[in-house]
């Protein structure tokens, strides 16, 4: 091998990557202004996810949740979503909303069910939610949503009823369904969601 070969692999080897991999993204990106999204300098990002609500995002992902449902408020041009104007601050998804949950975001594959991005604004009342993973039938007698009983556990009453036992008429006297850990993870979790943190839009978006 003569040293004008071996030079051009070491380039071709080494030297290539370097220039697609470190070069060019230096040259372009270098010319970008660090981001300062509020006048006084400081930084606001979205609070990162935590104890029973990070839980609760992982069995919605776990689930498959996201299979039938989006949480992402498009921008106007894209189409006319829902709950973007109403309660107190919603507004369209911004790429910062979905800063601390990965590895996935729960964007969603596509909407066979609501979007869920703003379902804190429009849930009172929780017991609606848990009634809903167990027979969503309960609630519409049309619905395609599949029954996630596996998240309750059913069993005989001992004693007094539980306080947290579900509001159902399918149930046998004598036995009551109560959620499980998980249930109620995933319903604080679908409570929680809102996307309403006052963060700015990224610069490319438009
Ligand atoms: C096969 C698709 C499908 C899957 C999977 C699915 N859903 Fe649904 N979901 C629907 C449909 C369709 C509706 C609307 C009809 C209805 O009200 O039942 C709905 C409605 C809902 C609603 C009410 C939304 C509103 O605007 O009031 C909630 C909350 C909900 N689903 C949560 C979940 C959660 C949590 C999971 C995962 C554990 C899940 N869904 C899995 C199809 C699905």
């Amino acid at each position: 091998m003569n040293t004008r070969t071996f030079f051009f692999g070491l380039f071709v080897a080494f030297g290539l990557p370097w220039l697609l991999l470190i070069g060019l993204p230096y040259g372009s990106l270098k010319a970008l202004e660090p981001r300062v999204l509020d006048e006084d300098g400081l930084e606001i990002f979205p609070p990162p996810p935590r104890g029973l609500i990070l839980h609760g995002h992982r069995v919605y992902m776990a689930q498959g949740c996201y299979q039938c449902h989006t949480q992402v408020i498009r921008p106007t041009y894209a189409g006319p979503d829902r709950w973007r104007f109403s309660g107190e601050t919603p507004r369209e998804t911004q790429p910062l909303d979905f800063l601390h949950v990965g590895p996935i975001a729960p964007i969603g594959l596509q909407r066979i069910g609501p979007d869920l991005a703003n379902l804190g604004y429009r849930t009172e009342d929780a017991s609606e939610i848990f009634v809903r993973l167990y027979d969503p039938r309960a609630l519409h007698s049309w619905s395609v949503m599949p029954s996630f009983s596996h998240l309750f556990d059913k069993r005989r009453i001992q004693g007094q009823r539980s306080a947290n036992a579900l509001p159902l008429d399918t149930v046998p006297d004598g036995w009551e369904v109560v959620p499980t850990f998980e249930a109620k993870a995933l319903v604080t979790y679908l409570m929680s969601l809102r996307k309403d943190s006052q963060t700015e839009p990224s610069e490319n978006e438009n």
